[in-house]
């Protein structure tokens, strides 16, 4: 399947605030189009000068645990069994995350791609062996890598907490190596003249300060990648696409239970959150969103600005991005 986009937003009909963002000549030059095959995306760009690639995972969903986990075992037992053996996203054959990341890891590898991004939900709770193979795998790849927290990374189901709480503190006391001393909630890399910036909305809220963060990297006028573990809302979806969402509330939150977390709130999204969807798909020098969190692929286009949700890396499944100078 191949799909391709245009069709700039024009600088004057943005919201003041996301006008004075970006000059005409940024939307001129920022987006060109791009093209999905599959797994593989390709991203052409006047920005761009000399081709690069990146190779995007997100729902490893790895679950190793040893005895160090025993006294989170109550809290741990049920994610531990959910995708211990998965079906290969291409084959079909018997497979699981750990293989699933090597395999991943490898193709980026021999891509020679500049940057590998880990986009949430690479381990199905925050245990030290997990998180320790994982980095181990992350160093023994010697790829450039950034990573963004999903709502498992950091989420022993039951435990006492707001989402908020218990994502600082499952950040602090596990996930920090991953993040090789950047900050966890919002971080920018620049490649080639590429910005990748990633926001963590794991508790499906974007605070004040991520969206601050955003606007200062839309004001650079570069071209910009927007990594979140789950998708911003898109006309048709539900509310798994759940990032400003109009219908994400305690009222369609059927997981709670399940899940063992607080219920999402009666009043719905937060005022930041909602301004910051609509000002991503605002935004002139914004090339594409890339997420996960869904475990199936999938693509909307909103304002001719591309969402690719990537399948899960528990079945092999990634995403390779490259970006190449627009052509003509
Ligand atoms: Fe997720």
């Amino acid at each position: 399947m191949a799909a391709g986009a245009a069709g700039l937003p024009l600088v004057s009909s943005l919201p003041a605030q996301t006008r004075e963002l970006a000059s005409e000549a940024t939307v001129l030059t920022a987006r060109g189009g791009f093209a999905l095959d599959e797994n593989r995306v390709r991203f052409f760009s006047k920005a761009v000068k000399s081709p690069f690639k990146v190779m995007v995972i997100a729902d490893t969903h790895l679950f190793r645990d040893d005895d160090r986990g025993e006294h989170h075992r109550q809290y741990s037992a049920r994610m531990a069994r959910a995708y211990n053996q998965t079906r290969h996203f291409k084959t079909g054959e018997p497979t699981n995350p750990e293989k699933g990341l090597v395999e991943a890891l490898h193709v980026a590898k021999a891509a020679k791609v500049e940057l590998v991004a880990l986009v949430g939900d690479m381990v199905s709770f925050p245990s030290e062996a997990a998180v320790e193979w994982l980095s181990e795998r992350m160093a023994e790849a010697a790829l450039p890598y950034l990573y963004v927290a999903g709502n498992h990374d950091w989420h022993y189901e039951g435990m006492e907490g707001s989402l908020e709480e218990l994502r600082q503190t499952w950040i602090e006391q596990r996930l920090r190596p991953l993040y090789q001393g950047q900050n966890p909630l919002m971080e920018a890399r620049e490649i080639n003249g590429v910005r990748f910036v990633a926001l963590d909305d794991s508790h499906y809220e974007i605070l004040p300060e991520q969206l601050e963060f955003f606007r200062a990297q839309v004001r650079t006028g570069q071209p910009l990648v927007l990594l979140v573990h789950i998708p911003l809302y898109a006309p048709g979806r539900s509310v798994g696409y759940g990032c400003g969402h109009p219908q994400w509330s305690a009222a369609t939150d059927r997981n709670f239970e399940l899940e063992r977390r607080p219920r999402w709130p009666q009043a719905g999204h937060t005022e930041v959150t909602m301004a910051f969807h609509r000002e991503v798909f605002s935004t002139p020098n914004l090339l594409g969103v890339w997420a996960g969190h869904i475990h199936r692929s999938s693509l909307d286009v909103l304002n001719g600005i591309p969402q690719i949700v990537t399948d899960a890396n528990a079945t092999g499944a990634h995403l390779l991005a490259e970006f190449l100078p627009a052509v003509g």
